[in-house]
């Protein structure tokens, strides 16, 4: 649905047990229902608020039973794994650093692959998961897009560019039109790396939650023109996921130019 639900937190503390809790309990209630809990998550600064809240707490990391989680990207800059700007090497990073990188099973983007290739291939390593169980739904009527088969993310993690853009989706883009594909590519991208991969919209709003962090001053600007400029199509306003709500988990520094949130 189009329906947004905003957490709004007075500063880094509070955003972190907001964000730790919903956190939680998403995953424990995937593991007692599937026995899986399969998470997607973005880079930047996302990927930054999401290892302070759940990884660096001691006392709420362990309440995630890391060894029935799967984690996949968001979206991926076509750099090598060691690449500082790699978004897997930052995750394996937080991971090692939180004592628990044997645990998890993290599906990283071949990115010595084309860019292409990484794509689809990335489109198969989530489609070969058809035998855990729940994740992959066969459509026999789509509802949105031309897929026949799409994952069902029990979380899927977002953030909003200063750009406005969310996962690798940029405004006014084409990959913005996508409807077959679960995976994508972008050649040239206005935020640097010019190249990168990325979840297109069927798969996003396919999920069974999907969440936004945006966080901090430096994001006062987008966040207003997110919420009322409606001259441009920004592609976290095509995140309408069909079996669920949005919930953004923001702070009063990112809300402070939104008039509804005055
Ligand atoms: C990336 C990120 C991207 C991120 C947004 C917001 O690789 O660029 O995955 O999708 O979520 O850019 O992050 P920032 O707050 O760091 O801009």
């Amino acid at each position: 649905s189009d329906f947004s639900v905003f957490r709004i937190s007075q500063n880094a503390e509070e955003l972190a047990a907001s964000f730790g809790g919903y956190f939680v309990e998403i995953a424990s209630k995937a593991i007692e229902k599937q026995g899986s809990f399969t998470l997607a998550i973005s880079g930047g600064s996302v990927l930054q608020y999401f290892s302070k809240a759940i990884l660096e707490t001691a006392g709420r990391r362990e309440l995630v039973d890391w060894e029935k989680t799967f984690i996949f990207l968001v979206d991926e800059r076509y750099v090598p794994w060691d690449d500082p700007q790699s978004n897997y090497g930052q995750l394996r990073k937080f991971l090692r650093s939180s004592g628990i990188e044997h645990k998890v099973k993290v599906f990283p983007v071949n990115t010595s692959l084309s860019l292409e290739e990484a794509a689809s291939s990335y489109e198969q390593d989530i489609l070969s998961r058809q035998n855990e169980q729940d994740f992959i739904k066969v459509l026999h009527q789509p509802v949105k897009y031309q897929v026949e088969a799409v994952p069902a993310f029990d979380l899927i993690l977002l953030g909003l560019g200063e750009d406005g853009h969310t996962a690798s989706l940029f405004p006014n883009k084409e990959l913005l039109g996508e409807t077959k594909k679960l995976v994508g590519y972008e050649r040239n991208s206005p935020k640097p790396p010019l190249e990168r991969i990325t979840l297109t919209l069927p798969t996003i709003n396919h999920a069974k939650n999907v969440a936004f962090i945006v966080v901090g001053k430096g994001k006062a600007e987008i966040m207003q023109r997110l919420c009322e400029d409606h001259s441009v199509q920004y592609p976290a306003r095509l995140v309408v996921p069909i079996f669920t709500r949005k919930e953004w988990f923001v702070d009063e520094d990112a809300m402070s130019q939104v008039a509804a949130a005055q």
